[in-house]
């Protein structure tokens, strides 16, 4: 057995945390499933979903983490007996299943990042004219179809596996805890910056009545298809349902307040996804194009748009693109780490070892995604409305059934008495928060 490492600095865990939930579920897919949601509609059931669900979901995933002290699978044995481990089987294959086509689309934000080098958005564009006049369709949607799959995809991803490869197997200490703190304010101050602007455009009124104005009746006639694809965004973008938060919060002493860490993260994660909305909305409408269409490129149409038509959008375009990718590799860090730990807590495996071998495995699964989108919405689909859901429901089952009596003292700990605030947690676990679950799960699996 290796001696088992802990985080370096007190504000370790916490930044680590929030650089595996701030991502990509928020600046690409928080988006598109919003467009795909209907806009405001969805944004209502997800704003409840995470307040609702997420936080004490949260709270599930750090208190079996730091009460066991070990990767998802063994934590899993441990509280609820052997059986648990092909429970905590489908955490691994979730990340497996995750990280491969994360890392593909990582690596288009690093070739839009690059963009900003060479030849400034608006340079590359005029190479489009052509094509986007023939095919009927905008010079930023042509440079997106040209960018998303072949050559430049499958070398973005290889560069982006590498370096999560990298940092993952330099271990905790070195690797993750450092461009968290730069990052997450230079997003924000970023993004902030960029929605002020796009309030500029000639449609943002139309666009926020679309974004924040929801309808109720859309909601209710549209509840089975908002339920599971809220939940599937709700635990994507917080890093809920694998095992993440679990092997966090396995690194961590007793002191922290693992309430007030969950606001936080919560809080700066729902932040950043709500203003990108504030962003790609206004853009989308002032285009005249239709929100729901063309999904999963949304981001990067609307961005190379804005980065073409506003001055000194191609240094915008630059840090923007940069910023982002280097969000992405801290939450990809944050998957392979569950695998990682895995294998070498179960299986005694050095760390190095355990890095390279499982990244290399799921670095050939992203290849397919690199040629064809259609992979990208398979695994997708699956990872989040299914897999995500499913372990989240497992996570409440044990917490709050099969094996209930540590959590509440467990949560205490550094935080101190919460009275009955500890009971109706465990009591919102028990019936509602499952409840709610597995009819996401059934509609999920129903969609898919
Ligand atoms: N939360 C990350 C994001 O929003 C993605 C992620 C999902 C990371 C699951 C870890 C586990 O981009
Ligand atoms: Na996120």
């Amino acid at each position: 057995m290796v001696q088992r490492e802990t985080w370096a600095t007190r504000s370790g865990f916490i930044l680590a945390a929030v650089g595996s939930a701030v991502g990509l579920g928020n600046v690409w897919r928080f988006p598109f499933v919003t467009g795909e949601g209907g806009g405001a509609a969805f944004l209502l059931v997800y704003l409840l979903f995470v307040a609702l669900i997420g936080f004490p979901a949260i709270l599930v995933e750090f208190v079996v983490g730091r009460k066991t002290e070990r990767n998802p699978v063994g934590a899993l044995m441990e509280l609820g007996g052997n059986a648990w481990k092909y429970i905590g089987g489908v955490f691994i294959v979730t990340g497996f299943v995750i990280l491969s086509y994360y890392s593909v689309v990582a690596g288009w934000f690093i070739r839009y990042f690059l963009e900003g080098f060479t030849n400034s958005y608006t340079g590359h564009l005029a190479g489009y004219e052509a094509a986007a006049e023939e095919a009927g369709q905008p010079e930023t949607v042509m440079m997106f179809l040209d960018l998303s799959t072949g050559l430049d995809a499958f070398v973005f991803h290889t560069i982006f596996m590498a370096l999560t490869i990298g940092i993952v197997a330099l271990g905790i200490r070195r690797g993750i805890e450092l461009a968290v703190k730069v990052m997450v304010p230079v997003i924000i101050v970023l993004l902030v910056g960029l929605a002020i602007w796009a309030g500029t455009l000639a449609e943002a009124g139309q666009a926020y009545s679309y974004y924040l104005n929801p309808e109720f009746g859309v909601i209710v006639e549209n509840w089975t298809e908002l339920l599971p694809a809220a939940a599937g965004q709700a635990f994507f973008t917080l890093s809920l349902g694998m095992g993440v938060m679990v092997t966090y919060a396995s690194y961590l002493g007793e002191d922290r307040n693992l309430g007030k860490d969950g606001g936080i993260i919560i809080g700066f994660d729902t932040a950043i996804a709500f203003l990108v909305g504030l962003i790609v909305f206004p853009i989308i409408f002032t285009a005249g194009a239709d929100p729901g269409q063309d999904t999963v490129g949304a981001i990067f149409f609307s961005l190379t748009e804005a980065f073409a038509g506003v001055p000194g959008g191609r240094w915008l375009g630059l840090l923007f693109f940069g910023t982002v990718s280097i969000a992405a590799l801290s939450s990809a860090i944050s998957l392979l780490e569950v695998v990682t730990a895995y294998v070498i807590d179960e299986k005694g495996v050095e760390r190095w070892k355990a890095a390279l071998g499982m990244g290399g495995v799921i670095y050939l699964l992203g290849v397919p995604v690199t040629y064809d989108l259609i992979f990208l919405d398979l695994l997708d689909g699956f990872a989040d409305a299914i897999l995500l859901v499913f372990g989240a429901l497992m996570l409440m089952i044990l917490v709050g059934w099969i094996a209930p009596n540590f959590a509440i003292e467990e949560l205490e700990k550094g935080i101190g008495d919460l009275g009955q605030l500890g009971v109706a947690w465990i009591w919102l676990v028990r019936i509602p928060i499952i409840i709610v679950l597995v009819v996401s799960l059934a509609l999920g699996i129903m969609e898919y």
